[in-house]
């Protein structure tokens, strides 16, 4: 492979920590399995704004987009007011760069604290795809009369048709490549018998977004009749909250909007033992832009600079870096690495209720890398 051209946007408070143990297992897992690539650094995020009022610089992001691949530790910063960098950063990349997929694995490595009781790896396995360009977080709306007793705030949710149709049927090629789910109840033998092997289903809320949601069901249902070993089912966000903590085995792939996918996603991140074990890729699936790798979590303001962060989401987006760039083979050695020190016991941030270092943690997995 030729060499591999990765931006580092390390970021705001635990951003960094987690970044460094990010890079090192790369690095370990690149000389072993031969995959040349070069670092660019990017100092974007609050202190450099708070310095220099600067966000994100058009050389910089022009800079960023001539890379291959971009991996972000977290922006947001208690120093300034949000929205910004998260906008102006986080947002404007996804949205610039088209990574119109947001993919969020949620599954239960064994000795991964589960808080659900009686569930475990092999009831918490599934994937959402999250859309990631449209929704609220385009930013469409405004106020009037802001500051005054009649003030009108209004934020609009913008779905559009090729925009939700890419999105749908990216979950339904994505449940297809799932290959042999372990055990995965959300098929009846009565389903088995018509020939589905998966299921994708679509999370909104139809009985309310009626206009927004409805577009989405159509999409859904055409795109659905492309697949007929995929199992098409639809569930309301609210009752998919509900689902997610009691039968966390009824899903397979979850395709949903921009705002659900956010929320459902720190809710699956629970399920997998905490945000500290959260991975995620904001995916540009036509590579006209670099895709975006990171942990689904922030920059945890409460435990920035003591060195206690979690680093496994850090690692575990460099493995679906390596997935993305066709090194599947060393993002599962990255996977094992992780499952490795996970089943271990041992060490453990405190999120895990352990007592170890982030960079104790990240030695672990490269002694675990071999
Ligand atoms: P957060 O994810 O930063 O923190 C939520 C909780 O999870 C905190 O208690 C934190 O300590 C814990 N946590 C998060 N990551 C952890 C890790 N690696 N190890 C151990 N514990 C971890 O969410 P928040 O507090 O709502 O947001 C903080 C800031 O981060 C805000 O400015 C927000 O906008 C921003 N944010 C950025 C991203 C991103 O850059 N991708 C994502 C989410 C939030
Ligand atoms: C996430 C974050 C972002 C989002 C914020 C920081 C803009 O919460 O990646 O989940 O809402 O998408
Ligand atoms: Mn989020």
């Amino acid at each position: 492979m030729s060499l591999l051209k990765i931006g580092v946007i390390p970021g705001d408070g635990v951003g960094p920590e987690v970044t460094e143990v990010g890079l090192k297992v790369l690095e370990k897992v690149a000389a072993r399995d031969g995959l040349a690539y070069e670092l660019t650094h990017f100092d974007l995020g609050g202190e450099r704004f708070l310095k220099t009022g600067e966000v994100l610089p058009a050389g910089e992001q022009d800079r960023l987009r001539g890379c291959d691949v971009i991996l972000l530790g977290a922006v947001g910063h208690p120093g300034v007011p949000p929205g910004v960098l998260e906008k102006g950063v986080l947002l404007k990349l996804r949205f610039d760069f088209h990574q119109y997929i947001n993919l969020r694995p949620v599954r239960l490595f064994p000795g991964a604290p589960c808080p659900v009781t009686g569930k475990g790896p092999e009831q918490i396995d599934m994937v959402v795809v999250r859309e990631n360009n449209e929704d609220l977080y385009v930013g469409a709306g405004g106020f009037t009369y802001k500051g005054t007793p009649e003030e009108v705030a209004i934020q609009t949710s913008m779905n559009t048709r090729a925009g939700v149709e890419r999105c749908i049927r990216y979950a339904f090629e994505a449940a297809r490549r799932r290959g042999e789910k372990g055990a995965f109840a959300g098929l009846s033998d009565a389903d088995r018998a018509r020939g589905y092997t998966r299921q994708v289903t679509l999370v909104a809320k139809t009985n309310v977004l009626t206009f927004a949601h409805d577009l989405w069901q159509r999409a859904f249902n055409e795109v659905a009749a492309d697949y007929p070993d995929v199992k098409p089912s639809y569930m309301h966000v609210d009752a998919c909250c509900m689902r997610m903590v009691t039968n966390p085995e009824w899903f397979d792939v979850i395709v949903t909007t921009n705002m659900f996918g956010d929320i459902i996603t720190d809710l699956g991140a629970v399920l997998q033992g905490g945000m500290g074990l959260a991975a995620s890729g904001n995916l540009n699936p036509d590579k006209t832009a670099p895709s975006m790798f990171e942990p689904v979590h922030g920059s945890a303001p409460d435990i920035a600079g003591k060195g206690i962060a979690n680093p496994l989401a850090a690692v575990l987006s460099v493995a679906m870096m390596l997935d993305h760039v066709g090194a599947s083979a060393s993002g599962d050695r990255v996977r094992q690495a992780v499952a490795a020190v996970l089943a271990a016991g041992s060490p453990r941030t405190p999120d895990l209720g352990g007592k170890a270092t982030t960079r104790e943690v990240g030695d672990a997995v490269l002694a675990a890398l071999g």
